[in-house]
């Protein structure tokens, strides 16, 4: 299968495309930098900027300018915007133009729920109408143009990934390095997040990945939550990485300490999202780490 992954330099991306060329797919990364002779550049706010390889079978859309880690500065979220809703517009067209691709799996993420307090999410809740639903609900309505006009053999797959844990990049390392250079977990000052009742929707890289490659083999289509089948409170999150460094977690962060580093974005932080995989568990996909405990003992080194 000949794959076309934008985002391919990213995080996910990355790690998906070296897992689909290992079993043997064509990709070819599309990025708005050049990378060599299976890349494709492009500009994603340009219609027209993208055409596809004539023997494309699927795409993956990845590409949008980071969400985590980062100030929301008004003109960093007309970006955040920008970037999903304009570049999945131009995947859309370079799909028409093309013709005759047969799938496509487009991310999305759980900032669509908002902050549901305890009640359980799945692929049915409604969307909240906070910045971040607005924006995962704008990018996910691009992506759905191609199933009404009927433009792809099979109507697109949105994958709404909940926080990934990687020890590469990534919320893992933002978590244990949340104040630029102080490593708080490490020195033993790391504690919850406020009171530390909120549910984290988190899901291992790996899983991600291998969902992703479900949603693309399988020819899934409409939304999937890519979370962990066992979502857990920050307190439970923080207990699991105090554990795994032995260290002591006593000190809780305050959300005005957050708020003053990274501004509206604290937000990510504070929402209490109790998100379940439903369609995934319900399709019978098997997740490798179900529990947080074991999932950073995998990635963190003692
Ligand atoms: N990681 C998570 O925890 C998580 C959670 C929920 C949803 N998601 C979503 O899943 C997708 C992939 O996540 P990721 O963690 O792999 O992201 P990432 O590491 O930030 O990579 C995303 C890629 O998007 C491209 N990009 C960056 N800024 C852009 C901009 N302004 N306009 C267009 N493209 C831009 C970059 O590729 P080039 O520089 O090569 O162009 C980058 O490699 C993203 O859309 C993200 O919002 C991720």
């Amino acid at each position: 299968m000949h794959v076309v992954v934008t985002g391919g330099t990213g995080l996910i991306g990355a790690r998906l495309t070296q897992q689909l060329r290992d079993r043997g797919d064509e990709v070819t990364i599309v990025s708005r930098t050049p990378g060599g002779p299976d890349t494709l550049v492009w500009d994603p706010l340009t219609p027209g900027s993208l055409e596809l390889p004539t023997d494309t079978d699927a795409v993956i859309h990845l590409a949008g300018a980071p969400i985590h880690g980062c100030r929301w500065t008004d003109e960093y979220k007309q970006q955040i915007l920008e970037s999903r809703e304009e570049g999945t517009r131009t995947v859309v067209e370079a799909i028409r133009d093309h013709g005759d691709v047969d799938h496509l799996v487009s991310a999305s993420a759980v900032g669509y729920y908002g902050d549901r307090g305890d009640a359980p999410i799945t692929e049915t809740t409604d969307p909240a109408d906070d910045f971040l639903a607005t924006v995962c609900r704008r990018w996910e309505d691009q992506a759905r143009r191609l199933a009404d006009d009927d433009a792809l053999a099979h109507d697109p797959a949105i994958a709404r990934t909940g926080v990934v844990l990687s020890s590469e990049d990534g919320a893992l390392t933002e978590m244990l390095n949340p104040f630029g250079p102080i490593k708080p977990f490490h020195w033993g000052l790391g504690g919850r997040l406020g009171d530390g009742q909120q549910w984290f929707p988190w899901i291992h890289i790996d899983d991600e990945v291998a969902a992703l490659i479900d949603l693309l083999d399988e020819r899934r289509s409409g939304a999937y939550n890519l979370t962990a089948p066992e979502p857990v409170r920050n307190e439970r999150l923080t207990d699991a990485l105090g554990d795994e460094l032995g260290r002591p977690t006593p000190f809780p962060i305050p959300r005005f300490a957050m708020q003053l580093l990274y501004g509206e974005a604290a937000q990510l932080l504070f929402a209490s999202q109790r998100v379940l995989p439903r369609r995934l568990t319900d399709d019978g996909f098997g997740f490798e780490h179900r529990t947080v405990e074991e999932a950073i003992a995998d990635l963190l080194p003692r």
